[in-house]
Order: C-alpha cells, then structure tokens, then sequence
C-alpha cells in the first residue's frame, strides 16, 4: 500500500505524511523537496527563475519517478494532482490510497499568513484579505479534483495525532 496525501497548500500534507510514515514504518516522500532535489533548486527559486510551465512539466516527471513506490506515504504538492493527467497517473495505481485533507479557507489563511514567503503562488499577497479572496477562488477550481480521494479527513479542529488516528482507523 502507498499513501498518497494531497489537498491545499497548508493543509498538513507533510506534517501528517511524515507521522504516519514512522507508524506504519513506510518510507515517507515530501513531494517538494523530491523535485528540489532534482532539480537542485528551491520552489521558489525554480518558478522564479524558471517560471510555472517549467514547474509544472518537471512536476509531472517526478510524478512518474515516485507513484510506483511500495510502502510508502507521499505528501504531494497542492497543485500536483490538478494539473495534466497526474490525478489519472495516481489513481491508476492499485497500491494507491488517495487521502484528501480537507481545511477550511479560514484555517487555511491562518496558517498560511506567516509562511506565504516560500510558496510563490501567495508569497505576493499582503493581506489576510488579500490571502482569503485568493484561497477563495483557488480552492474552488481545486476541490472537484481533491473531491475524488479515496478517503476525506476534515480537520478543522484536530491536531495532527487526532488526524493520523483517523486516517489509521479508516485504513485498517
Ligand atoms: C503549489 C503548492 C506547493 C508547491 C508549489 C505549488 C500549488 O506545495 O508544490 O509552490 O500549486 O498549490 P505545498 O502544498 O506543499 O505548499
């Protein structure tokens, strides 16, 4: 089995990925720093200096690099399975669980307010105003696309142990 964690930017992908990897002694990947690796850049650094296209086409390949692991939990990128046929690359795999963690746009501004600096998609927004109007609209043409995970965890509300709990208790 292969976990693969996706949903928006600051939903926990890789906070959450990375405990339930320990748990179940699976190997966890952290999907942005696998492309950063490749490439031998950071994500902003990569859309700066390359632009999104390039972001995108690279994100792809690494994609293919990755889906076929056995005994692994993935934290995907939040735009990863939104773009080209990556959401149909996933789910045909068989070992794939595919698991949506769903946050509210409040939660998601509030979080993501003070650590926009690194994620070059919002790092140009000044206000949480500004953040929530962006999220918004985003959020709205993402979710059909997250909607299609095996599995929703809604965490507003838990902490990271009460959301690995109940991504355990829906698994086994
Ligand atoms: C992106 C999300 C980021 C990163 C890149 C683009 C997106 O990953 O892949 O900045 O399109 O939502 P996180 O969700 O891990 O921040």
């Amino acid at each position: 089995m292969t976990l693969v964690l996706i949903g928006y930017m600051g939903s926990g992908k890789s906070t959450i990925g990375r405990k339930l990897s320990k748990i179940l002694n699976y190997e966890f990947i952290d999907f942005d720093i696998y492309i950063e690796n490749n490439i031998g850049m950071k994500i902003h650094e990569i859309f700066k200096t390359k632009g999104e296209v390039f972001f995108r086409k690279q994100e792809r390949l690494s994609l293919g690099q990755v889906v076929k692991r056995k005994h692994a939990v993935i934290a995907l990128g939040g735009g990863t399975p939104c773009y080209g046929d990556n959401l149909k690359l996933i789910k045909q795999e068989k070992q794939v669980v595919l698991i949506y963690l769903k946050s509210s746009i409040n939660n998601l501004v509030d979080r993501l307010f003070d650590e926009k600096s690194g994620r070059p998609l919002i790092s140009h927004l000044e206000s949480k105003d500004e953040l929530l109007e962006f999220i918004g609209k985003h959020l709205f043409e993402r979710a059909p696309v997250y909607e299609q995970s095996d599995i929703t965890i809604k965490t507003d509300g838990l902490s990271v142990d009460d959301v690995v709990k109940s991504i355990l208790l829906q698994l086994f």
